[in-house]
């Protein structure tokens, strides 16, 4: 089920993601990567931009082809996938193991700070995920000069977290990284997806039972985390008891205003 890698090295691109919907809208097979030393309009979730106009880290996205495959329902299970396969990957290298874990939907967090984000975005056929570009980006050696302003404060590289020796070399990673995608999402195809779901439960067990505020798109909702469903989202229970499933927003742990709009 595991496919070959086929990699597309750029210097320089707008967005790894951009350049690989592209080569999936022109029929591009799965496995494909994109991958470029620098980014010149990197994207990050929510619209946001993605810090990557310098090469300290490694910047890459795969396509999927889950076609029927992967049922509609957990269609929303491959950007949690692909944060367990990134976080998995991490924790295994020295020096990391029991320091890496995920904030939903897939922040992959080292020491508590931000280490590597992942933007999915996807193109359905009907009721099927027709391709998947799953875009990865990791911090690998820190800036010269420190992270950018907008960063400073949240970002982390790994190798701050290691040995200078240890420091992994971008190609190796990629094809680690990579690779641990291809096996995640070869786990969600082969099994459904409670295997993934439990080791993002693992993985986010210090978020479980928090109090936290997710910023989606029709306001703010605040609530105690109760875990992650089976499609993906993420399970709140607010104070009076009510649940819901949250597929898309930003989570910050404690309170914040609480704005029921939309819900
Ligand atoms: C986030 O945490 O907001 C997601 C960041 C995803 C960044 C990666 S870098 C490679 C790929 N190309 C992009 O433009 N974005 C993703």
């Amino acid at each position: 089920m595991i496919q070959a890698l086929h990699v597309f090295h750029y210097v320089e691109v707008d967005s790894t993601n951009s350049v690989l919907r592209d080569m999936a809208s022109e029929g591009a097979p799965e496995g494909t990567v994109v991958w470029a030393d620098r980014q010149t309009a990197g994207r990050g979730r929510s619209g946001r931009a993605w810090q990557s106009r310098g090469d300290w880290g490694l910047w890459f996205s795969v396509l999927l082809r889950p076609g029927s495959a992967i049922p509609a329902s957990y269609g929303g299970m491959l950007p949690v996938a692909a944060g367990v396969a990134v976080a998995r990957s991490l924790a295994a290298r020295p020096g990391l193991a029991g320091k890496v874990k995920l904030k939903w939907p897939n922040d992959v967090l080292l020491c508590g700070r931000k280490v590597c984000g992942v933007l999915c975005e996807a193109s359905l056929l009907g009721s099927v995920v027709n391709w998947a570009v799953i875009g990865v980006g990791v911090n690998v050696s820190t800036p010269q000069g420190g992270f950018p302003e907008a960063i400073a404060q949240t970002a982390t590289a790994l190798d701050q977290h290691m040995a200078a020796h240890d420091v992994p070399d971008r190609a190796g990673l990629l094809s680690e990284v990579a690779g641990a995608v291809m096996e995640s999402y070869g786990e969600l195809v082969s099994h459904g997806p409670q295997p993934i779901v439990a080791a993002a439960t693992e993985l986010m067990s210090s978020m479980i039972g928090q109090v936290v505020t997710c910023t989606t798109a029709y306001g703010q909702l605040r609530g105690r985390v109760a875990g992650v469903g089976t499609d993906g989202t993420l399970l709140l229970t607010t104070d009076d008891g009510a649940r819901f499933s949250v597929n898309a927003g930003d989570v910050h742990i404690g309170t914040g205003r609480f704005d029921t709009g939309g819900y």
